[in-house]
């Protein structure tokens, strides 16, 4: 058995959130419990055996990179690091072409990259499952990772309210897709000309979504206040304009403040301390941001395995 183990059900893709129903994300939490369970009891857990990942990566990354590459060893397969510069892709060559070449030789491959349209592409052409490293849509891995941080901290996120503050950036809009498959409420405040598109977001009700111009508003009463870098990857001509744009969007104490006295921060980090958020609040008891880095590894595995095995027991 190897990579041209054949799929035993049709192709799945996770190139947003939502291309996981509810009960599908439940059982990815739940596999990957089990799944850190098991690696903090160095108990092997080889379902993967003899599978191949091709990771590609258009954009830089350290925790992608590393818990899909230890993941993939962990679950007893193996990887491939592609970027844009060591690769083809760097010179022109179709990413449907790259696509149709790479899922002929490997079993699973991730990507990260700029537009949701480069990837939907990859993945019309490629015949394994092709999961989303992070677009400038989208970051749908990081919000898996969040939630099951979330729940291991403070228990079910259903009911509960999450503030976004900042750049209504890929982290927002997936939380976005999360916040309506999982019944939580999303608030956001984001500086003028930085704020979630309508033409994007189909009008969701209060009960998900809540906007707010004042950031410590949007935190009065949240149970996770989260947050991310003034500039994304591939924005980076636009840092002066969004430094003086964000500076009033920055996680204080006086933010973790007025939210629930078992408030939580979290932030996908990179973080940049004194600008997005204070060191006071990242270094200080309500951040859980090494759990939530360290959970990527734990639901990226279950969510390789469910891609290629669906779901399975032991
Ligand atoms: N949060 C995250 O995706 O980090 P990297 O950019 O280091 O992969
Ligand atoms: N929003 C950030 C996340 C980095 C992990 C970016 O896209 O650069």
């Amino acid at each position: 058995m190897s990579h041209a183990t054949p799929q035993t059900g049709p192709l799945r893709h996770f190139l947003q959130f939502r291309d996981l129903t509810t009960d599908e994300i439940n059982y990815i939490f739940a596999r990957a419990k089990l799944i850190k369970d098991k690696f903090k009891r160095y108990e092997k857990h080889h379902t993967l055996h003899d599978r191949n990942l091709a990771m590609v990566f258009e954009k830089a990354s350290t925790r992608t990179r590393v818990s899909f590459e230890a993941g993939m060893y962990q679950l007893g397969g193996s990887v491939i690091h592609l970027t844009t510069g060591d690769s083809q892709l760097g010179r022109s060559e179709p990413i449907e072409d790259t696509a149709r070449v790479i899922s002929r030789m490997v079993d699973l491959v991730m990507i990260r990259t700029f537009e949701q349209t480069r990837l939907e592409r990859f993945a019309a052409h490629s015949r394994v499952p092709v999961i989303n490293g992070l677009t400038n849509e989208f970051h749908p891995c990081q919000i898996l990772a969040d939630i099951f941080t979330f729940i291991e901290h403070l228990g079910p996120i259903q009911d509960k309210t999450v503030a976004w503050i900042g750049d209504a950036n890929n982290m927002s809009y997936t939380w976005l897709q999360a916040a309506e498959m999982l019944g939580f409420q999303l608030h956001v405040s984001a500086p003028k000309g930085y704020e979630l598109d309508s033409q994007r977001i189909d009008n969701p009700p209060a009960s998900v979504l809540k906007q707010f111009p004042d950031p410590l508003e949007a935190c009065r009463g949240a149970h996770l206040v989260t947050t991310d870098v003034w500039t994304s990857m591939g924005y980076e001509t636009e840092n002066d304009q969004r430094r003086r744009a964000f500076a009033d969007w920055c996680v204080d104490g006086e933010m973790m403040a007025v939210a629930d006295p078992s408030a939580i921060f979290m932030h996908c980090l990179p973080a940049h301390r004194g600008e997005e958020v204070t060191g006071e609040v990242i270094d200080g008891p309500q951040s859980v941001v090494w759990d939530e880095a360290e959970n990527r590894l734990h639901v990226q595995k279950a969510l390789m395995e469910f891609l290629l095995l669906g779901q399975i027991e032991g």
